[in-house]
């Protein structure tokens, strides 16, 4: 019997080619395909329900205030956070399999509630439960997906995930054409019951992860499952890699990061992924998917519910789009080329706030297309760079907390842009924009100022690439403290300062 303990504990950092077991196939089998086609039904839901309530202000219960409904919209990311917390645990306990399913019982159940939901708290009591079940699909899934997928493939299934992320907006978007009325919108929400159902029914071809397997000492049940999803019949070699891997991984425990900031390169990593999750939050992406219908309406376009779609529809577009950029270009390039496009976007979205007032005809156009700039810029960069480079920034044994104080701040700040976006609208009208233009006025700055590049660089190049930079800047600093000093100076002495 193989022992391997639940939560292993980091023993050095290793480059995986010093493994003494190699896997070398890339093959994307049937029931690898269905096995991941099934997991990603819950980004799929995760997608639906972030777009579901876009355009269903006036017809939900229409008699409720402008108040609960910000809050039907966003108590969904304080459910979000709540799953994201229990995400780990909950995977490690079911089992990755169990913890999918529990998922899907879940979006199920909020299904049912928001059909029969008698009152505005009952909605908002089911958008709790579904943003749960969604924000604990955002670590399952991951890290479902990541297991049972041979190293190779990592990669475009992890980009695939996020087309169903993606493509889940733009099916509610489409939907709601027909369904958001005041009798059509509870079909709408409970719609939420179909991936549900279909990945419940199908579960027998959601195979257990061979590698979770391995954690609890079911070597045969390991290899069962990894032989179909190989389709191959002798898997030892790979089964002994996976073991040989986990000696190395990171211990899951929350915290670490918080209480290294003594050290310059944790401190710069921390500021760089949290600066990067405030950003793609405070951009106002999600004004946009929450709350399009409703600003293409206040603006005057004929059709609003078209405008969202095809916003939609060139989201996913970029999301495809981004798969080959992102092997195309560097980390850095593309957030620059993504928060400036943005930058400007939103500059267009003001101008036609501010003039459309008076030629209203040629400004919604102009709106339109600054909207769908907006996004297809996001999804080039700032959405899936910022969580991409969380897990590079730090060495393995943080890399874990790190994405849990990442992943907290970005829940945090999606809700307070779904709460707050509607009161900021009514507020500022015309200059509604103008906060998302700030803040991504000062990413652009900071992005080109402070980031290091780090696409096709080892942990080890990039945490000398975050020394070398840190280091650049106690310089800085340490000659604008004492300008009558001696220009810069050993940059190691200056290392503390
Ligand atoms: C990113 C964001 C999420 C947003 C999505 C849109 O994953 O984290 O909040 O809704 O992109 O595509």
């Amino acid at each position: 019997k193989l022992e391997l303990p639940e939560e292993s504990v980091l023993i050095e950092e290793v480059e995986p080619e010093e493994l003494e077991h190699e896997i070398a196939t890339g093959k994307l089998t049937p029931s690898l395909a269905v096995a991941s086609l099934l997991a990603m039904q819950s980004t799929l839901q995760f997608g639906f329900n972030s777009g579901v309530i876009n355009g269903c202000e006036a017809v939900v219960f229409p008699g409720h205030t402008p108040l609960e409904w910000s809050v039907v919209v966003s108590i969904f990311c304080v459910g979000g956070l709540m799953g994201a917390f229990a995400g780990g645990h909950l995977s490690n306990a079911l089992g990755r399999r169990g913890a999918l399913m529990l998922a899907s019982y879940v979006f199920l159940a909020s299904g049912v509630i928001m059909f029969f939901a008698p009152s505005v708290a009952w909605l908002i009591f089911a958008r709790l439960l579904v943003g749960t079940a969604a924000g604990a699909s955002t670590v399952f899934v991951p890290i479902y997906v990541g297991e049972i997928a041979p190293p190779m493939l990592r990669g475009i299934l992890g980009a695939l995930s996020q087309f169903h992320l993606v493509f889940g907006i733009l099916v509610a978007n489409v939907m709601s054409l027909s369904l958001a009325t005041e009798d059509g919108w509870r079909y709408l929400f409970a719609f939420t019951c179909v991936p549900a159902i279909i990945q419940l029914a199908l579960s027998p071809w959601l195979l257990e992860s061979p590698r979770l397997l391995l954690m609890r000492g079911q070597r045969a049940e390991a290899a069962a499952a990894l032989t179909q999803l190989r389709a191959v019949d002798d898997v030892d070699d790979e089964i002994n890699a996976i073991i040989d891997a986990s000696r190395f991984e990171a211990p899951s425990r929350a915290g670490g990061v918080l209480s290294n900031l003594d050290n310059p390169r944790v401190l710069y990593g921390l500021l760089v992924g949290c600066g990067l999750h405030l950003a793609q939050q405070l951009s106002g992406i999600n004004a946009v998917f929450y709350y399009s219908t409703s600003f293409f309406d206040a603006i005057g376009l004929e059709d609003p519910r078209m405008g969202t779609i095809l916003v939609g529809a060139v989201n996913v577009l970029a999301t495809v789009a981004a798969i080959y950029l992102m092997d195309a270009f560097g980390h850095k390039s593309l957030l620059l080329w993504s928060v400036g496009g943005m930058l400007v976007s939103s500059v267009v979205v003001t101008l036609a706030l501010v003039f459309g007032a008076a030629a209203p005809a040629a400004w919604n156009a102009v709106s339109v297309v600054a909207i769908m700039a907006f996004v297809s810029f996001f999804e080039i960069g700032l959405g899936p760079v910022a969580w991409l480079l969380t897990g590079l920034l730090f060495q393995a044994k943080l890399r874990s907390s790190a994405s849990a104080v990442a992943t907290v701040l970005n829940w945090i700040s999606n809700f307070m842009v779904g709460m707050f976006y509607p009161m900021l609208a009514t507020a500022l009208g015309a200059y509604s924009w103008l906060p998302f233009t700030g803040v991504l006025a000062v990413t652009f700055a900071g992005v080109a100022w402070g980031l290091i590049e780090t696409r096709d660089k080892t942990i080890e190049e990039i945490q000398d690439d975050i020394g070398a930079r840190v280091d650049r800047s106690s310089a800085a600093a340490a000659v604008s403290q004492h300008p009558g000093g001696v220009g810069g100076g050993e940059s190691k002495g200056l290392k503390k300062a």
